[in-house]
């Protein structure tokens, strides 16, 4: 079998998918479009896919031969964890593999950005496109009678439906868009099946895990900013998981494989820093329209650092404070962190520093930053 290529689609692609999708449009009703759109209109759609959904192509010899996308589900909030997919391959390379090597890297693509639930409409007969969805995992749910009108007659469509990460009872976390993910080298790990992380709302049983995370993500990721003694001391009293964040589930965690290997989280509460050892008292409501929000508690683990994770958890945290009401986002930065947090547009409002109740002290960073720019906007 020749070796094909699996990449991200850029604008450049478009002649090449145009060409391939072209007789689904003009010769049969796969797709319900009358007119194939030329060259420069697929590559405007590749650019607008690609802000928030995967579009990739297979590449045999430095030659296109198909391409799969996804696409919103329906644009109401709730559908927002569900998506359409569509795969296409050149007529002259079916069978040999290469639209399941699109949907299996497009469906860990998905999986990386919190996507649930994907969705392929068929028009029939397809057999080629039901056996492949079918082998792909897809199972049908119900097929809508004469919905499409083309080439002189009625058209039935099959939709069919497949669970892109196995469907459990934690609640939703904000998708990562595409053009994010593309900043990020876990974008290409996905698409090469290499291991990347899954994102979820952490839970009072995550508690253990999280401390052995911060440990070794204090212990690996702060020398020279800080010397051994400010570590120690910092472990001891300041750093640790805040319970409270986790029961307000504002705090998500990142798993490969069943393992933590990052967390972060966001507040709605007056505390800036510390767990729940540092903590003391009551921890106010903040009011949206007065105050920020706090970004709260990231830790990646040492193996997982530099790989654009605690972008994404940004992103997540970032997402869902705003969708909370909150139009800025306040933190107290470690040194390591700083380098983070001004890469993701905050700024030092002031510098100062933790006392430690054994008399050591941590320098510090308040930084700020707003929410009215979306993420990606701002960077
Ligand atoms: C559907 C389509 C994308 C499949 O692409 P492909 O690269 O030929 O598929 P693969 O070689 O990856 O096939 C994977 C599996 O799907 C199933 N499959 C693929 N083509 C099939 C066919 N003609 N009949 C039955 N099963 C088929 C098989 O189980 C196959 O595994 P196998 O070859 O080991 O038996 C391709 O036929 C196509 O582009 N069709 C025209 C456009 C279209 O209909 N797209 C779908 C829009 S809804």
């Amino acid at each position: 079998m020749t070796f094909h290529l699996i990449r991200l689609a850029k604008p450049d692609d478009g002649a090449a998918v145009a060409e391939i999708y072209r007789p689904a449009v003009v010769e049969r009703a796969t797709s319900f479009e009358i007119n194939p759109p030329d060259a420069e209109a697929m590559a405007t759609r590749i650019e607008s896919c690609l802000v928030r959904f995967p579009w990739l192509v297979a590449e045999e010899d430095g030659e296109v031969t198909g391409y799969a996308y996804a696409s919103a589900h329906r644009t109401r909030p709730a559908y927002q964890w569900s998506v359409d997919v569509s795969a296409y391959v050149s007529n002259r390379a079916h069978r040999r593999a290469i639209g399941r090597s699109l949907y299996e890297a497009l469906f860990r693509v998905l999986a990386l950005q919190g996507f649930r639930n994907a969705y392929a409409g068929i028009t029939m007969p397809n057999e080629a496109s039901e056996g492949f969805h079918r082998a792909l995992g897809f199972t049908p749910v119900g097929i809508y009678r004469g919905v499409g009108y083309k080439l002189g007659r009625w058209h039935d469509v099959l939709w069919l439906e497949r669970a892109l990460v196995p469907l459990d009872d934690t609640p939703p976390v904000p998708t990562i868009d595409l053009a994010l993910l593309a900043r990020s080298p876990l974008l290409d790990a996905a698409i090469a099946g290499k291991p990347t992380p899954r994102f979820r709302l952490a839970t009072d049983g995550d508690v253990p895990a999280v401390r052995r995370l911060i440990d070794t993500s204090v212990r690996g990721l702060s020398e020279p900013l800080y010397s051994g003694q400010q570590i120690d001391s910092a472990l001891r009293y300041l750093f640790g998981p805040d319970s409270r964040l986790i029961a307000d589930g504002t705090y998500y965690l990142a798993e490969v494989d069943g393992e933590v290997i990052a967390a972060g989280g966001w507040s709605r509460r007056q505390t800036l820093h510390g767990g729940d050892q540092f903590k003391h008292g009551d921890d106010p409501l903040i009011d949206p329209d007065r105050e920020p929000a706090r970004l709260r508690a990231f830790f990646v683990d040492p193996r997982w650092a530099r790989r654009g994770i605690g972008g994404l958890m940004f992103h997540i945290c970032s997402t869902a404070a705003r969708a909370a009401g909150f139009s800025a986002l306040e933190l107290t930065a470690t040194l390591p962190g700083e380098q983070l947090y001004a890469t993701l547009g905050f700024a030092v409002v002031e510098r100062g520093s933790v006392s430690m109740p054994d008399g050591v002290t941590l320098e510090t960073a308040l930084m700020r930053r707003s929410l009215t720019a979306t993420p990606s906007e701002s960077r």
